[in-house]
């Protein structure tokens, strides 16, 4: 059985090699024949009040073959903390537009004897109605998944290596992760996967495989993605988790002629921070 990750495609409706390298990998990823598809989030390019770049990614996405369910990034919805990307704080209208474009920003799915779990982690340390409920489903999911062996799915990293790291705007927020911890120690998690860093790296929790997906679109390069979650792969890719009964093996897998731009050289990204008002430091 095989379950394929694909992360951060950041598609905008005005085109451009994300939008050109996310089309390229549906194709690469309908080749490997997954049983199952998990896209972890940072679907559209940057701004969580774009409705058209929602559009165009639903359009792209629609090409994927397998069974897909899609979790929200912070640039699908916004993100916790003191200081949100772009003034882009998470909100109950983003998660709700997100939803109306893509389904729930949560998910149990069977794939086989094992289960996929989705979480929508742009939530955790934000204080919205939506947290509470995704608490109580979370508090739940010992009872509806019983012994099944899990994958377990998130856009942010749930452990920063560094504990300083530990930071809303990097991975799960600091109050929510001793809560996370104690939900997942209920569950037979065979393996974690996360978006965000675009940044590849495989490390081990008692044995148990931690993967941050590359993403499709674009790279950051000198960022502090290894301090994170450990040394990798700053290139562009998908996951392919190859599964049987002695567990979920992640390898990294990517077609030859992928555009790796920096973000910056991506003039649609420089559009988009332009529309939402952002300036960078120079
Ligand atoms: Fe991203
Ligand atoms: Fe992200």
């Amino acid at each position: 059985m095989k379950i394929v990750q694909i992360s951060d495609t950041h598609i905008s409706h005005l085109g451009g090699s994300p939008t050109d390298n996310a089309v390229r990998v549906v194709e690469f990823v309908n080749a490997l024949q997954p049983d199952f598809v998990v896209h972890s989030g940072d679907v559209t390019i940057l701004d969580p009040d774009e409705d058209r770049d929602r559009v165009a990614a639903r359009e792209v996405l629609a090409g994927i073959a397998a069974p897909l369910r899609v979790l929200p990034g912070n640039h699908d919805v916004g993100e916790p903390g003191e200081e949100p990307f772009g003034d882009r704080p998470v909100t109950s209208e983003r998660v709700a537009a997100f939803r109306a474009h893509f389904g729930e920003d949560r998910f149990v799915e069977e794939v086989g004897d094992w289960v996929v779990i989705g979480v929508n982690s742009e939530l955790f340390d934000s204080g919205l109605p939506e947290e509470d409920e995704q608490w109580e489903w979370i508090d739940a999911l010992p009872a509806l998944v019983g012994p099944r062996p899990a994958l377990f799915f998130t856009h942010k990293p749930v452990w920063a290596l560094r504990p300083e790291l530990q930071d809303p705007r990097l991975s799960v927020g600091p109050q929510s992760l001793p809560r996370l911890e104690s939900a997942l120690a209920a569950l037979d998690v065979r393996a974690y996967g996360s978006g965000h860093l675009h940044h590849y790296a495989l490390t081990f929790r008692d044995g148990v495989p931690v993967v941050s997906a590359p993403s499709t679109a674009f790279v950051h390069r000198g960022a502090v993605s290894a301090d994170i979650v450990g040394p990798g792969l700053i290139q562009l890719g998908v996951v392919e988790y190859v599964i049987d009964e002695s567990g979920a093996l992640p390898f990294f897998r990517a077609p030859h002629d992928l555009v790796e731009p920096e973000f910056l050289q991506v003039e649609q990204a420089r559009l988009a921070l332009d529309a939402m008002g952002v300036v960078l430091p120079a």
